[in-house]
């Protein structure tokens, strides 16, 4: 049994512990939420026991798909063994469906479908406000190789592929989403964490919103949105927890 070590780091939504196997560490979620880059800011009851359980069954659900991630383990309501990563400080978003910046920044109208998948890039520096980068900047900035940013693609995308029809039998339809990576072993991983903080989920008939977004704009009803999106993923489906 791997054991909890020190406090290593803080983010806004996970606190990350340190093990006495230097290959893993242990990830804690809180009930922080943040938006904005931190500028809006709330405590939400269980949003960290929704994450946790959300984030292990879609990272066991991509490992049976054949994808590598970080996850190992879920060990309590809100914490996580996972694999340690040199995080690549960079923020991988996959859009089926226009909406949130993207929307704002080209001027096509929320809910118009994508003809292509979208990807996008952006550093992840809070003070810089994640600004969007390209391929010029990541190897400018020696981000990542472009063997490397070959392999995250081709992982995003395949993401992608796995979890729409995924969440559209669960009447969800997925916008888009935000994933993150990191190197392990020589190995690109997939890392931090898929939940309704860091996708766009909308209820397929009513066009609900099922996601963070309600609590950036202030709609109300968030951990309850939260919970229907696990209470429809474990819907017929072993749970998460072990
Ligand atoms: P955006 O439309 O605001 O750029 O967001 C695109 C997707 O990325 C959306 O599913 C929410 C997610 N996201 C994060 O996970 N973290 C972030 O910091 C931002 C801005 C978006
Ligand atoms: N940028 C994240 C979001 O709005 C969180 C934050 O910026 O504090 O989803």
């Amino acid at each position: 049994m791997v054991q909890k070590k020190e406090f290593l780091y803080e983010g806004k939504a996970k606190k990350i512990y340190r093990t006495d196997d230097p290959a893993v560490v242990l990830v804690e979620f809180k009930d922080e939420a943040t938006a904005f880059d931190g500028v809006k800011k709330d405590r939400l009851e269980d949003k960290g026991i929704l994450n946790n359980r959300l984030s292990a069954l879609f990272f066991s659900l991509l490992e049976k798909q054949g994808i590598e991630t970080h996850y190992l383990k879920t060990v309590s309501e809100r914490e996580m063994l996972v694999k340690f990563l040199e995080i690549i400080p960079v923020e991988v978003i996959v859009r089926n469906i226009a909406a949130g910046s993207l929307s704002e920044r080209l001027g096509i109208p929320e809910k118009t479908e994508l003809k292509k998948t979208v990807l996008e890039f952006s550093l992840k520096d809070d003070q810089l406000h994640d600004p969007m980068i390209n391929h010029y900047h990541i190897y400018a900035m020696e981000l990542a190789e472009p063997e490397e940013m070959a392999e995250i693609e081709r992982i995003a995308l395949k993401v992608n592929q796995i979890l729409v029809p995924y969440l559209k039998e669960k009447n969800i339809v997925l916008v888009d989403f935000k994933l993150e990576f990191g190197r392990h072993n020589g190995k690109i991983l997939l890392g931090d964490e898929i939940s309704p903080d860091t996708c766009r989920f909308w209820d397929s008939s009513s066009g609900e919103k099922l996601d963070k977004d309600r609590f950036r704009r202030d709609m109300g009803g968030v951990i309850e949105a939260y919970r229907e999106v696990l209470r429809r993923l474990e819907e017929n489906d072993t749970p998460a927890v072990d």
